[in-house]
């Protein structure tokens, strides 16, 4: 699964752009030449864009699939050039880095997912490994919010997965419009009602800091147990492979030992989200 070198990039030629929002792009990825990069849902890759710099991103594709999907947010230097990129120009892929996320610890259980914003394309990816082998879990929820409706990523492919026997999706916008018929607020108010057995179901959860750290409150308060709640740690990163300090949360480098680790992991550092 490890590419040869890990500091070289590995050059991949953008097949295939969606533009999911204002300022979110999709980019499909293929290998040039050599080994395809396997990954696991969890894991992420350094991007890099020649001339312009890397910057660390998790596929939001299935792990099963060929290529690889990137949804990027445009938020500064390296995902400009990555928001602007055109079908057949090439990008280096460095990775895959990290841990993946425990799917056989999910087995037979309810899978309780959480996002927030472009917070989601790390879940997608999750998303599509477990409803792969769907048999596998009794059940997946998926508890999404954005801004508005403009900025729901996937928002096209979210009648199709609600269709999927044994998938239960809510989605929440903070702010609606004419079009939007669903909830209205903050992640945490579709929260209020947890189905799942919520002693022994993991809760996985993606998004801007501010909403990590209110819903693993609200999670916390529910009951989930501290070891059952997965965080998508967002560090700024360099090597990706546990050697720079870029990326230290406490006694953890997020490269390496993460990027998603537990509440129980980071509950007692302070300001674990910054
Ligand atoms: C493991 C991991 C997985 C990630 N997966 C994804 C992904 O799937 N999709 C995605 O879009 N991003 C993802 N990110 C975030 C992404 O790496 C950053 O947005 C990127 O590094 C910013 O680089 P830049 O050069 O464009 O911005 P910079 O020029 O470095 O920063 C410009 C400004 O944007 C701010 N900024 C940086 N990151 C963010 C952010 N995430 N949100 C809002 N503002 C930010 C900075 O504080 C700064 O003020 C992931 C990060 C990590 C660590
Ligand atoms: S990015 Fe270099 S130690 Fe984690």
């Amino acid at each position: 699964m490890e590419a040869v070198n890990p500091y070289y990039p590995i050059p991949t030629k953008v097949k295939k752009i969606i533009s999911e929002t204002s300022n979110v792009t999709t980019i499909t990825t293929f290998i040039l030449a050599g080994m395809p990069i396997k990954f696991e849902a969890g894991q992420f890759a350094e991007l890099t864009v020649p001339g312009v710099g890397e910057a660390p991103f998790t596929p939001s594709s299935s792990p099963y699939a060929k290529d690889m999907k990137f949804t990027i947010m445009c938020v500064g230097r390296v995902t400009e050039a990555l928001f602007n990129l055109k079908e057949g120009d090439v990008v280096g892929v460095r990775g895959p880095f990290g841990k993946p996320y425990p799917l056989k610890e999910f087995k037979g259980k309810e899978i309780y997912i959480v996002g927030g914003g472009v917070g989601f394309a790390p879940l997608r990816s999750l998303f599509l490994a477990l409803v792969h082998n769907i048999k596998d879990y009794k059940k997946i929820y998926i508890r999404y919010g954005a801004r508005t409706p403009k900025d729901l990523v996937y928002r096209n492919l979210v009648p199709e997965w609600q269709r999927i026997d044994g998938v239960d999706i809510l989605l929440t916008v903070d702010v609606g419009d004419e079009s939007w018929q669903g909830r209205v607020g903050v992640v945490t108010v579709i929260l209020d009602e947890i189905p799942v057995d919520i002693k022994n179901s993991p809760a996985i959860v993606c998004g801007p800091p501010l909403m990590l750290k209110f819903v693993t409150q609200r999670l916390v308060d529910a009951g989930f147990k501290n070891e059952n709640i997965y965080l998508s740690m967002e560090k700024n990163m360099s090597c990706g492979v546990g050697k720079c300090n870029h990326c230290r949360v406490g006694k953890f480098y997020v490269c390496k030992d993460g990027p998603v680790l537990t509440w129980s992991d980071v509950k007692d550092i302070e300001e674990p989200f910054l």
